[in-house]
């Protein structure tokens, strides 16, 4: 039932801010965005965790990673993986699609990372999304099954619910461009994205995934994703950096939040 599912909205700091500046920056945006019926997360990078961490106790803030590492130890140069972000996080976005153009990962890889963060406990945020050529071609559904299937593969439902999955979807040539998908079209595709978790043997459970919408989200846009029955929030990216932005998009995640409890109540 769609009056189950939270309503959420992730910031995705990407690689901006400093542990000398990030914590100032959850503070002031914790600060500006006490809604109690929005879901409220923020992933800085990963040398910002404590700072962010520190910054926004008892504030009801997740915190999150913006990725992790599909093993848990060993000689891997650079890279961060679960043991090391715990206590840190209880949030993790996972194959983002700057991290599939950019560190080649691939929806197999994803799948295992996604399996070290459900054993380590952390709420997994799953990215897919189509490429224009995609979007243009009448493909992008397909592209963002194949996707999903890639990276559930092996996964058990049950596992992935109970781990509270989320998955954003981020058409790739709406992220950092200031062009951004149709809230028809987010709609549609949050809607084949539960009817491939179906597919997949999820069966009534896929109703209770919450679905992001990501691409230049603004909180001057952010309402036509959210008045979508299938869409749950948003992944910010840009936007997340700035308190008045965040201010606004929660306080209309805020609405929508409501709206749900009062048909659901
Ligand atoms: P922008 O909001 O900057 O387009 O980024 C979206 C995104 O990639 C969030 O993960």
């Amino acid at each position: 039932m769609d009056t189950m599912r939270p309503v959420i909205i992730a910031a995705n700091w990407k690689m901006n801010t400093t542990p000398a500046d990030a914590g100032e920056l959850a503070r002031t945006i914790a600060g500006r965005t006490r809604e109690p019926d929005v879901l409220r997360v923020i992933c800085p990078p990963s040398v910002c965790l404590a700072a962010v961490r520190d910054a926004v106790t008892g504030e009801g803030i997740g915190v999150g990673a913006q990725n992790l590492h599909h093993e848990l130890a060993g000689a891997y140069t650079g890279e961060v993986s679960a043991p090391m972000l715990a206590g840190l996080v209880t949030w993790v976005i996972l194959g983002h699609s700057e991290r599939r153009r950019d560190a080649g990962e691939t929806d197999a890889l994803i799948g295992r990372k996604l399996g070290r963060a459900v054993e380590a406990g952390f709420r997994p945020i799953l990215c897919v999304g189509e490429l224009l050529d995609d979007r243009e071609s009448g493909r992008a559904t397909d592209v963002v099954r194949i996707q999903l299937a890639g990276a559930l593969d092996g996964h058990d439902p049950a596992t992935l619910r109970a781990a509270g999955l989320v998955i954003a979807y981020e058409p790739v040539w709406a992220i950092g461009t200031g062009r951004t998908a149709s809230g028809a079209d987010a709609g549609a595709m949050a809607d084949a994205i539960r009817a491939a978790l179906r597919d997949a043997g999820w069966g009534s459970a896929a109703d209770d995934v919450p679905v992001l919408y990501g691409g230049s989200a603004t909180s001057a846009n952010i309402a036509e994703f959210l008045a979508e029955p299938g869409i749950d929030g948003a992944l910010v990216g840009g936007a997340s950096l700035k308190p008045d932005e965040m201010a606004g998009m929660v306080g209309r995640a805020a609405i929508t939040a409501a709206a749900r409890r009062a048909a659901g109540a």
